[in-house]
């Protein structure tokens, strides 16, 4: 690491380049990278616009996870060597008319990159950034100050809740949006998406969407390569399953968020359970993450 500054009240910044000295891979806006914490928990952190060959990624310090932001905020220093994954990107910009972001507190870090290639691309945009407070918000100031005419910040503790479903509109058509931030936020985008059929929206959420209210039930996994059968009990994901028949399966994150555990689907009715797969990847539905999604046929065949 080899740069760190704070953006904003418990929001850092961390510059990442190679121990090498070689130019890190380069990356598609949307992108993130799993990051190992110096406590050894892994989490995944969206890329920012930074200098060629090296990484931007911000982190909020949050008490109520499961200590990799409190070790990363506590116990990386600059010169300290930290490990990431190569990029990987569930968010990418596709073409659109024009395109409308929504970022909720730290939601903001994948939008600045996308925001940037909508503007390379000469499409009409604008950013819609909510939070508590402007001290709470990363880049909240300078956003506005450089994009006065695109960025409305909306503090909810001067102006109240933002009420979506007016914010968002009437839009025009052709006009994709973009939404990443807390679930109660990205569920009001949808909603308000969803009657205006010539609009797309696009969601990065900090949670899986993982149903742990909806009963699952045990089935049989067959797998296409090596041949093995296996049954997935119903208090166990298929990854576990996995683990103990001692088939090795790449993962990372293990809730449904990070996409490293994609595995291609043979046959099988799904039960798509993570926040990676967008609406029409799931209906497509030729893979699943299998660190939380299932299955509702009985029986499951994977590429593996
Ligand atoms: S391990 Fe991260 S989505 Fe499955």
């Amino acid at each position: 690491m080899t740069a760190r500054r704070p953006v904003a009240d418990r929001v850092d910044e961390f510059v990442l380049s190679s121990a090498s000295g070689e130019p890190l891979p380069a990356w598609s806006a949307g992108s993130h990278v799993d990051l190992v914490a110096p406590s050894g928990v892994v989490r995944q952190y969206s890329l920012c616009p930074a200098g060629a060959g090296s990484y931007r990624v911000v982190v909020e310090r949050r008490a109520d996870g499961r200590g990799g932001s409190m070790s990363v905020h506590d116990d990386l220093a600059v010169a300290d060597e930290a490990w990431i994954s190569v990029p990987r990107n569930h968010f990418a910009l596709t073409r659109a008319l024009g395109y409308v972001f929504v970022a909720g507190g730290i939601g903001i870090t994948p939008i600045l990159a996308l925001i940037d290639e909508a503007r390379a691309a000469g499409r009409p945009w604008r950013l819609l950034y909510i939070g508590r407070s402007r001290a709470e918000m990363a880049y909240a100031d300078e956003l506005a100050a450089a994009h006065p005419d695109h960025v409305t910040v909306h503090e909810s503790r001067v102006s109240g809740r933002l009420n979506l479903g007016e914010a968002l509109a009437g839009l025009p058509r052709g006009t994709a949006v973009y939404a990443c931030g807390p679930a109660a936020m990205l569920d009001a985008v949808a909603d308000a998406c969803a009657p205006q059929p010539a609009v797309d929206s696009f969601t990065e959420r900090f949670t899986a969407a993982i149903a742990d209210r909806v009963p699952s039930e045990e089935f049989e996994l067959s797998l296409a390569m090596s041949g093995v059968t296996l049954t997935v009990p119903e208090d166990r994901t298929i990854l576990e399953a996995l683990d103990g028949a001692g088939v090795v399966a790449p993962s990372s994150c293990r809730e449904g968020m990070c996409g490293t555990c994609e595995t291609g689907v043979v046959s099988g009715e799904v039960d798509h359970r993570d926040a990676v797969l967008s609406p029409a990847e799931r209906s497509e539905n030729e893979s699943m993450m299998i660190c939380v999604s299932r299955c509702t046929s009985g029986r499951l065949v994977l590429e593996l």
